[in-house]
């Protein structure tokens, strides 16, 4: 049974983005090809609701490792409209979602109700947890853009980008970056070349991501390697197979 929104939450979510210059901060994305860094945007009262339930949802973590490339856990999308009513609030604030198009000047939505990965948890438990360099890649047909809200932030662990890595006209900038909670970050999923340094002892740090697409079809073929690497990668088989509720065809996508 899906949640009900959080009305609190949702306007302090579009108390703090009227509070931006939103014009200044299309013109960073659009100066860092793509890419947006907005330190402590969101308030302990959108914040601390969310912290809450990443620990409500903490017994659904699947824990997944890739050698050389994954170790860490996540939450799906799945869980999280079925016990995380502030975050699904951030998922489907139409004023976040205004905020996102203006920032991206795309006319993104989200991601279909299938798709585990629209929004998810990421958990940053045990020593050595990270994700090597990657791109958002979108199996989508259109352009696929990635949110990430910092929600605990107990760690060594940072953020490392690599500004305008797609272009070989341009020298790489990089940028190493704790999303300490309510810290956001957007970006181009295919322009930003990014990966999360490994954990240290005693440590730990969750993240939400958020999902948007310019157009949400999807291929079959695209559609069965999406499907895998969320099994493999991410969710788990029992999770991204055994669909769970009554929800439109499976067309789900993933991170590369
Ligand atoms: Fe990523």
């Amino acid at each position: 049974m899906p949640v009900a929104l959080l009305p609190p939450v949702a306007d302090e979510i579009s108390r703090a983005l009227a509070a931006l210059d939103v014009e200044s901060v299309c013109a960073t994305y659009r100066v860092q090809n793509e890419f947006i860094h907005l330190d402590r945007l969101f308030p302990e009262s959108v914040v601390a609701p969310m912290v809450d339930e990443v620990e409500r949802v903490r017994a659904g973590i699947n824990r997944n490792y890739i050698p050389r490339h994954k170790k860490g856990g996540s939450v799906s999308y799945y869980t999280l409209r079925e016990q995380a009513p502030a975050v699904l609030t951030l998922y489907r604030s139409p004023a976040f979602l205004d905020f996102v198009r203006q920032v991206t000047g795309a006319p993104v939505q989200r991601c279909p109700e299938s798709d585990p990965h629209a929004c998810a948890l990421y958990y940053y438990t045990e020593p050595g947890d990270h994700i090597g360099f990657h791109y958002d890649t979108s199996y989508y047909k259109g352009t696929r853009y990635t949110v990430l809200l910092g929600l605990v932030e107990r760690s060594s662990s940072r953020l490392v980008c690599q500004l305008h890595k797609d272009d070989p006209a341009r020298e790489v900038r990089e940028l190493a970056l704790a999303t300490e909670p309510g810290t956001l970050v957007l970006f181009h999923g295919d322009k930003l070349w990014h990966k999360i340094t490994p954990l240290g002892e005693n440590e730990e740090r969750v993240s939400l991501t958020l999902e948007y697409v310019t157009d949400p079809g999807m291929t079959p073929v695209k559609r069965f390697f999406s499907n895998m690497k969320d099994a493999v990668a991410y969710f788990g088989f029992r999770s991204v197979f055994t669909r769970r509720g009554a929800s439109p065809p499976f067309r789900p996508s993933s991170h590369a």
